[in-house]
């Protein structure tokens, strides 16, 4: 196949492809020899970031803006491909919004995958990826936590989640039917891709400990509030599995492969590193890597938090034949240089 001829390539439709994780998910695609149709409306990301992608891949993703609960423009973008499979990154995911705007996350992110799950059964489009997130096992029994575990939502956001999980489920499980679904568990996403030229831009204050962390490092805000410090952990602070986002791509490229193994079905796997560090060692990563100062101060809890959360990723390695290969050290200089080259986002 010629590296850079778009005919040949099979079409995968990423929605929210404009976003953090699919623009990584992009790029990994094109290296893969697919060809990336994204459908993004831009309500918390830019264009440039598929811009950047072409630039990295030299492949320019097909671009839709267009809203996923617009099931006409839908309709479109599926009668001008003939598309492999999807994978479905669309949706909203502020944890404390979530709670302010419950419709309108059940909106996004529920109605949303609903609408798109109708579209691809009218063009017979049976492969889906699902963005599913660890909060699905709100607050586990132990740790490592694996797929068996029980799950459960805290707020809004989580619970959006899990009902779109259980949907899938259903769907995949109902008579006759050719669905063949794959439900991916994300911990926690960090890092950027190598060249530094695609990375998190998030709107506003970060949410996020690596975003707000970075922040700091280079002089946009002024201090970390770590959020609890007595907590059962190694040193008090919430202890997190990080994953790379470049590894995390890999992830679905490999759940993409695997459907064609696999058959009819809905199968969930976590996408972990299987290692949990805490919000201090985190910080002692970043001015390692960056050779800055993350100043601090330890303050209350923030509510809905647990102390640990870490993957075991034994699944998607037997099943899937992937496991993440970037450390610590890779995340954090990553993260850097994203940062440092894009001091203020995509608008830099
Ligand atoms: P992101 O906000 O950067 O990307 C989501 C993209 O979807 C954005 O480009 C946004 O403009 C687009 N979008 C939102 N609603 C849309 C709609 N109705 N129609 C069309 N486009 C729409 O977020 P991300 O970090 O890349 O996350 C991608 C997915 O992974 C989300 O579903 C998220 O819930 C899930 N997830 C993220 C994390 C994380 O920490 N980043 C962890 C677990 C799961
Ligand atoms: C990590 C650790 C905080 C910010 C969230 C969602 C989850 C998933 C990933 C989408 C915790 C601490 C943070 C700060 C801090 N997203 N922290 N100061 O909460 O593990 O997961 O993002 O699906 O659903 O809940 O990630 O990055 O917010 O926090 O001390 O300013 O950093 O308490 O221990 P979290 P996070």
């Amino acid at each position: 196949m010629n590296s850079t001829s778009t005919s040949n390539r099979p079409a995968i439709l990423v929605t929210g492809g404009a976003g953090f994780i699919g623009s990584h998910v992009c790029v990994e695609l094109i290296n893969s020899g697919y060809l990336p149709v994204v459908v993004d409306n831009l309500c918390n990301s830019k264009e440039e970031s598929l811009k950047r992608v072409t630039q990295i891949a030299g492949v320019e993703p097909v671009f839709y803006q267009a809203d996923i609960n617009d099931k006409d423009a839908m309709r479109k973008v599926f009668a001008a491909h003939s598309f492999e499979a999807v994978m479905h990154f669309a949706g909203l995911k502020a944890v404390g919004e979530s709670s302010q705007l419950p419709m309108k996350y059940y909106r996004y992110n529920v109605a949303g995958t609903l609408s798109l799950t109708e579209v691809m059964e009218e063009f017979k489009v049976w492969k889906l990826i699902f963005s599913s997130s660890a909060t699905v096992y709100g607050d586990p029994v132990s740790v490592p936590i694996d797929e068996t575990f029980v799950t459960s939502a805290t707020n809004p956001y989580g619970r959006s989640k899990l009902i779109v999980e259980e949907i899938l489920r259903d769907i995949a499980n109902a008579p006759n039917n050719q669905w063949n679904i794959s439900l991916l568990r994300y911990f926690n996403p960090v890092g950027a891709h190598e060249s530094g030229l695609i990375g998190e831009d998030p709107a506003g204050i970060p949410n996020n400990l690596l975003p707000y962390v970075a922040q700091v490092a280079i002089g946009k805000l002024q201090q970390l509030a770590v959020f609890g410090n007595d907590y059962n952990t190694v040193d008090g602070t919430g202890v997190r599995d990080y994953i790379h986002v470049v590894d995390l791509a890999l992830g679905h490229v490999a759940a993409l492969q695997s459907l064609d193994k696999s058959g009819v079905g809905c199968r969930a796997y976590n996408l972990g590193t299987g290692s949990g560090y805490s919000v201090l060692q985190m910080v002692s990563a970043f001015e390692a890597a960056s050779g800055r100062k993350v100043p601090y101060k330890i303050s209350p809890r923030r509510p809905g938090d647990i102390a640990s959360c870490y993957a075991d990723a034994d699944l998607a390695k037997s099943e899937l034949g992937w496991e993440a290969k970037f450390g610590l050290e890779r995340m954090m200089q990553d993260a850097w240089r994203w940062q440092e080259k894009n001091p203020n986002g995509y608008d830099s």
